[in-house]
């Protein structure tokens, strides 16, 4: 028999987040909680929701930096799974609001910001989702990460720049390593989905979404529980921390 999972997705109304709910829900046996800060724009998940039958992909609203947004999430998406869990928890959502900045020229308002969602955003979710999580079969929660957030793969003509971001990409890596470590029942990893074709990656990105995505999902379905508190790239392969 398939085995049927359940993924939450932030973030899930453009780029990688849309991206992988779209290639999620071509296999039949998953079942996609696509959340988002404003359902009602989001037209492309809409679209999607009219296409999609059998109760296979649900909207929810959800506001990382909202610990009030996060909870309301929580008691949706518990209406929703009546009691089943979720099997992969992706903290995809995240902001690049600083471009390339750097240490000495970064507004500090601007690096707050991007703790905000990318680290403060992420451990929100995770605390609100994680008794959902141990509930189910697969208990894994993929943090979506970037090699700007690992000292020994910032190398090259980019070391030094995208500094708010790239802190918070570090703190995020320290996030899921102390949620691995609490936490050896569950796998907790932080993933680089390369440099893909988004809004935030822009049109001259490496990647195109589809590629990248197809990727990750690879990857996670992949994981075993020896690989919880990894930094992995697209690809399967470790990036220096
Ligand atoms: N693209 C790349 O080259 C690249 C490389 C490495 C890592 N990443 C990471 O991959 C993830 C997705 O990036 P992307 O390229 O798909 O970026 P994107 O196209 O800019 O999409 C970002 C997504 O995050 C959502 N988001 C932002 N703040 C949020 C909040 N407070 N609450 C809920 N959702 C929020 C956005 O929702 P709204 O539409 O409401 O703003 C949007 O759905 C991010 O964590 C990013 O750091 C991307």
């Amino acid at each position: 028999m398939t085995q049927e999972y359940v993924w939450l997705i932030t973030g899930a109304n453009r780029g990688i987040g849309l991206e992988m709910v779209k290639q999620l829900l071509q296999t039949p046996s998953n079942t996609v909680i696509a959340a988002c800060r404003s359902p009602t724009k989001a037209t492309e998940l809409q679209e999607l929701v009219e296409h999609v039958s059998g109760g296979k992909l649900h909207v929810v609203a959800l506001d990382v930096t909202s610990k009030e947004s996060v909870h309301q999430a929580a008691e949706d998406v518990a209406r929703i799974l009546g009691g089943r869990g979720i099997d992969y928890l992706v903290n995809n959502a995240g902001i690049l609001p600083g471009g390339l900045d750097t240490a000495f020229t970064m507004d500090v308002e601007v690096m707050q910001e991007a703790f905000a969602t990318n680290v403060a955003g992420t451990a929100y979710v995770t605390q609100a989702f994680i008794g959902a999580v141990e509930k189910s079969a697969k208990k894994t929660v993929v943090n979506v990460s970037s090699t700007f957030g690992g000292i020994g793969a910032d190398q090259g003509v980019r070391a030094g720049v995208a500094a708010s971001y790239a802190i918070s990409k570090a703190g995020l890596n320290m996030l899921t390593y102390k949620e691995a470590k609490e936490k050896p029942d569950i796998v907790a990893i932080a993933i680089c989905p390369g440099w893909v074709q988004t809004d935030m990656g822009g049109e001259n990105a490496m990647y195109p979404v589809s590629v990248s995505v197809s990727g990750v999902v690879k990857t996670v379905l992949a994981l075993q529980p020896s690989d919880s508190g990894k930094f992995l790239n697209f690809e399967g392969e470790i990036i220096p921390w």
